[in-house]
């Protein structure tokens, strides 16, 4: 099974409940909710009152990205406000173990996020712990960049080291995915796939999320 997890970055923040609707309707399987405190990333975004509200008009479960410095401080609001999945950026996390057990027992699922220069290898000790592993294929603070092809090689390894292992947490992708790309980055082992512009900057988000997944879907059905 592939996910698509649009994100309310791109989304147009006077008509969200709308915009949600729309990709509802299209398919969606998570919301995925960008946080960014301008100091872990040079750009602000939402915070907890925005996750709380979107928690009122959605069944889906929301999938809160911490862009944030110090994020155990804030794990438990977020917690409380009806995240699903809280992923925290490995490189704001000096005690990741202690952060990621954190938000289990505030009752969400754990995740971890790779920035694009954050080898694989960093999170080798804590892959047991997480239910999703995000590899960013953009610098995290931004939406409507263009993903870095070197990206697919490190979803390919992820992928490795989960079948070597035996783990089943899921391998996210978030940045610059497009209509064109999809289908490679699901071929390397993507199963959850964040999607921001080509949702929302489109005339037609429930079409452009129905076919995201439609291409997604085709995809894992090709061996290779
Ligand atoms: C980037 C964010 C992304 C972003 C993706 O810092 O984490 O979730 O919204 O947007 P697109 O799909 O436009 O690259
Ligand atoms: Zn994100």
């Amino acid at each position: 099974m592939v996910e698509i997890a649009p994100s309310i970055l791109a989304a147009d923040f006077a008509r969200l409940g709308d915009q949600i609707r729309a990709v509802e309707a299209g398919g969606a399987a998570l919301i995925h909710c960008d946080v960014m405190d301008g100091h872990f990333v040079p750009n602000i975004s939402i915070g907890v009152p925005v996750v709380a509200s979107v928690r009122k008009i959605t069944k889906l479960p929301l999938d809160v990205h911490l862009m944030i410095e110090n994020p155990d401080a804030y794990v438990p609001a977020f917690a409380e406000a009806g995240a699903n999945v809280i992923l925290v950026q490995q490189e704001a996390c000096i005690h990741l173990d202690r952060t990621l057990n954190l938000i289990r027992e505030h009752g969400a699922k754990p995740g971890v996020v790779l920035n694009p220069a954050t080898p694989l290898e960093s999170i080798e000790e804590v892959l047991d712990l997480v239910d999703a592993v995000l590899i960013m294929s953009v610098n995290p603070g931004f939406g409507g960049q263009s993903f870095i092809p070197r990206s697919l090689g490190r979803f390919r390894r992820m992928e490795e080291t989960r079948r070597r292992r035996g783990l089943d947490f899921v391998i996210e992708v978030d940045g610059g995915i497009t209509l064109e790309n999809i289908e490679e980055v699901v071929r390397a082992g993507v199963r959850r796939i964040v999607v921001g512009s080509s949702i929302f900057h489109t005339p037609d988000p429930t079409a452009a999320t129905r076919a995201m997944l439609e291409r997604a879907t085709h995809a894992t059905m090709i061996r290779v």
